[in-house]
């Protein structure tokens, strides 16, 4: 009766799920020695005395963002611990969106019962630079998808947290490293960039098919038993995920095909586990980079789908053409013409942010198309386009 579960984790493939987990970083970043150096020059300050770093990274999803400032952090915090006390805050701002929220993250860091509520930002702040000081500690703040903060709150938070020396007798407190995804900080967020100063801004690039068959490789020697997978697999994997160039997605397809041939009981990973698992895969992700890189009027024209989307599980084309134009409006922007809203309709179906589907008139008069969007919460992609959309135009009226 319970076969089953003899094959899971019986280790046919998988000898170790930990090398899979979200929390994994490896101790050597595949082919990113330049980047890596490039960061810990920028962050000098940080093992120097008195003084501080700060460094913006960019790159799409899955570019090794947060990887590689782990990573960095790790190995400074191991490599100085005699010289010098450093110390790593990793915040990730999806759900830390104000500045009393960031206060209160940092806070509990040192105090775990701090009180939550009762403090404006500014007693906040104080409490912060008096327990800072008292660790005698280098602090490494790192605000990572810092885009929803700076979204949310403006860039306040980031100068507050700069100046947290001023006007005290010892300097060199608090570093700061930002992550984002690029394409989000290079539209919202230029001002940013350059107080920050742009030599200090570190873009990775995405993986190309030979950066992400080495990282799936190196991820099925820690993870895999030797002689289940084949250099045929591996290379089949970075293929499939060459397209975005994302590495989280290569480590997914080796674990999903791991874990599919383990459970039909097999030993060695076929290619037609990678090819079950990659059709699986949404092409892309709609609350990741994509999005952002949408037309301006394929956003709006989303935002309206969207919106429809909210109350009714369908819209048909004809109620999108016509909320299209009444979100032009509230954006007071000139609608486009019918054949380019057509076309980026179809970009977005392309895209899998939605569905589309046709259904035969009554008394056979052609087809209507209707479009769902199964992959996301309608409401969700509104929030994100409703900030979108505002900062775009703003920023093409100021070119
Ligand atoms: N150079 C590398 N070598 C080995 N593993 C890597 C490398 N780069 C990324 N990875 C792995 O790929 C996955 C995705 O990387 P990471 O989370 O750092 O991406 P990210 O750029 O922060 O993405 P997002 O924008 O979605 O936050 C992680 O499991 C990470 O350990
Ligand atoms: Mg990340």
């Amino acid at each position: 009766m319970s076969d089953y579960l003899d094959r899971i984790g019986a280790g046919l493939v998988i000898e170790h799920t930990e090398y899979f987990s979200f929390d994994y970083i490896p101790s050597e970043l595949v082919g990113r020695d330049k980047e890596i150096t490039n960061l810990a020059s920028m962050m000098r300050g940080v093992f120097e005395n008195n003084s501080s770093g700060r460094a913006i990274i960019t790159g799409r999803v899955g570019s090794g963002k947060t990887a590689m400032t782990r990573r960095f952090c790790t190995d400074v915090e191991k490599k100085f611990a005699e010289k010098k006390s450093i110390k790593a805050i990793h915040i990730n701002c999806r759900n830390v969106t104000t500045k009393p929220q960031v206060f209160q993250h940092l806070i509990k860091t040192f105090d775990e019962r701090h009180p939550e509520r009762g403090l404006g930002s500014g007693e906040l702040l104080r409490s912060i630079r008096r327990l800072m000081r008292n660790e005698n500690t280098h602090f490494i703040v790192v605000l990572d998808e810092v885009d929803h903060l700076l979204r949310r709150s403006g860039d306040d938070v980031l100068y507050q947290l700069l100046r947290i020396d001023e006007g005290e007798k010892t300097q060199g407190t608090l570093s700061l490293i930002l992550i984002s995804q690029e394409n989000v900080l290079n539209v919202l967020e230029s001002a940013v960039i350059s107080r920050f100063g742009r030599s200090n801004h570190l873009r990775l690039a995405p993986y190309n098919e030979e950066g992400l068959y080495n990282i799936a490789k190196q991820r099925a020697e820690l993870a895999l038993v030797p002689g289940s997978y084949s250099d045929e697999i591996l290379q089949l994997i970075a293929e499939s995920s060459s397209s975005n160039g994302d590495a989280r997605l290569a480590i997914e397809l080796l674990e999903a095909s791991a874990k599919r041939c383990e459970n039909a009981g097999r030993k060695e990973i076929t290619i037609k586990d990678v090819n079950a698992v990659s059709s699986t895969q949404p092409q892309v992700m709609v609350d990741g980079a994509a999005i952002e890189t949408l037309p301006l009027h394929s956003m709006i024209a989303f935002l309206a789908i969207c919106r429809r989307l909210n109350k009714a599980s369908q819209i048909v084309t004809g109620d999108v053409e016509k909320l299209y134009r009444v979100v032009c409006e509230e954006y007071e922007v000139k609608p486009r013409g019918h054949t380019t809203l057509w076309k980026y309709l179809k970009m977005m179906v392309k895209c899998n942010f939605v569905m589309s589907r046709y259904t035969a008139l009554e008394g056979g008069r052609g087809r209507t198309q209707y479009f769902s969007m199964p992959h996301a919460l309608p409401s969700d992609v509104a929030k994100r386009l409703e900030l979108l959309i505002p900062a775009i135009i703003r920023n093409n009226s100021k070119k």
